[in-house]
């Protein structure tokens, strides 16, 4: 069973295992789309959607009529790449949903900009699918990115490239720089689902969460949108002090 406290903007949901947090995203996006609120689908890689894709997957949902859109991409691997996220997203999500990849779009470091525009011109995400990093951050906004960032070039943390150093031969084979949608073009998104599991995680929960809004903190600054589900397996929630979230800087 889940709990969910609502706030007027962000609802914070804790579930016993991963897999439980990721039926419960899966009933909010299955409803969105069963509806036909579900055009654009923003995705996230890397661990922590990865249940939520596989229950997608198992449902047998009609999702062709849906465009996806990568959150970044590593910049700096060859073309064909297993883990660059064009491929992730080919393989872990529009291969299992059905999605056929000339509707799978990846922001491209040659010209960032021209992703808010492509975004823009789909009529704007209407799910983005989230995971945080232990620093807190979001895409690969690291923190002290802008609130208003948009689309860009960033460098990855040195934090940010150990932990993904396990999806790569050697550490050093992981990528230094990436393309990622930047914060704001992450909040433009109508709404959002952000799915955390883990204890190592559950002090940036805890500070997203409960602590001050603050672009040193990238997933706080999501207190500012209308529409966002935090999806926690039990481990990851074990710092917060309340689910209710703070409106205002502190
Ligand atoms: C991935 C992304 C990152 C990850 C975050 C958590 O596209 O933008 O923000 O969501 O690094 O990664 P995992 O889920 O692998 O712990």
């Amino acid at each position: 069973m889940s709990t969910a406290t609502a706030t007027r903007r962000t609802a914070v949901e804790t579930h016993p295992s991963p897999e439980a947090a990721a039926v419960a995203a899966a009933d909010a996006i299955e409803s969105d789309l069963r509806a036909g609120r579900l055009r654009t689908l923003g995705v996230a890689t890397g661990s922590s959607p990865s249940p939520l894709y596989r229950e997608l997957a198992r449902r047998g949902l009609d999702f062709s009529g849906v465009s996806l859109f990568a959150l970044d991409e590593y910049l700096g691997l060859p073309h064909g790449h297993p883990q660059s996220y064009r491929e992730v997203v080919a393989r872990e999500v529009a291969g299992p949903l059905g999605i056929p990849l000339g509707a799978v779009h990846l922001p491209d470091g040659g010209d960032p900009a021209a992703y808010d525009r492509l975004i823009a011109a789909h009529g704007g995400i209407d799910r983005q699918i989230l995971g945080m990093g232990r620093n807190g951050h979001i895409g690969f906004n690291e923190p002290g990115s802008p609130v208003d960032s948009r689309t860009r070039i960033v460098d990855l943390a040195a934090s940010t490239r150990e932990a993904n150093a396990r999806f790569f031969e050697t550490p050093d084979d992981v990528p230094v720089q990436s393309v990622t949608q930047g914060i704001g073009t992450i909040l433009d998104a109508r709404r959002i689902v952000v799915l955390v599991s883990g204890r190592e995680k559950a002090a940036a929960v805890a500070a997203a969460v409960n602590g001050p809004r603050t672009a040193s903190m990238p997933a706080s600054v999501l207190r500012d949108h209308a529409d966002v589900t935090w999806y926690l397996d039990d481990d990851a929630a074990a710092l917060l002090s309340t689910r209710d979230v703070p409106e205002v800087a502190s």
